[in-house]
């Protein structure tokens, strides 16, 4: 599971605008730059040309995802130390309450 942040590498426009559905790849309406569904980036028009320019640099930036017993937690604090050690000391309590999903 993925998460990313709507923001292009480019100059940060919104990249995708649907509320839900599916796509192959995510492609920025201002300047067409496109995003692999693991955020690298695949394609970036008028960049490809320059030597310099570093596709592995430019993939989509994402927060810290953690899914909890099917519970998915995004946390967008670059800085913040992990959620694991926290849903460790609720797993026994919470547990089994949780539906599991695999
Ligand atoms: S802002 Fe996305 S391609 Fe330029």
């Amino acid at each position: 599971m993925n998460a990313f942040y709507n923001t292009c590498r480019h100059r940060a426009s919104r990249i995708c605008e649907a509320n839900a559905g599916n796509t192959k790849s995510f492609v920025c309406p201002y300047h067409g730059w496109v995003y692999n569904l693991d955020g690298s980036l695949h394609a970036a028009r008028e960049m490809d040309a320059r030597e310099s320019f570093g596709h592995a640099d430019y993939g989509l930036k994402s927060p810290q995802l953690t899914v909890f017993h099917g519970l998915i937690f995004i946390n967008c604090d670059e800085g913040a130390d992990s959620f694991e050690p926290e849903l460790a000391i609720v797993e026994s309590p919470l547990g089994m309450l949780c539906m599991r999903v695999t």
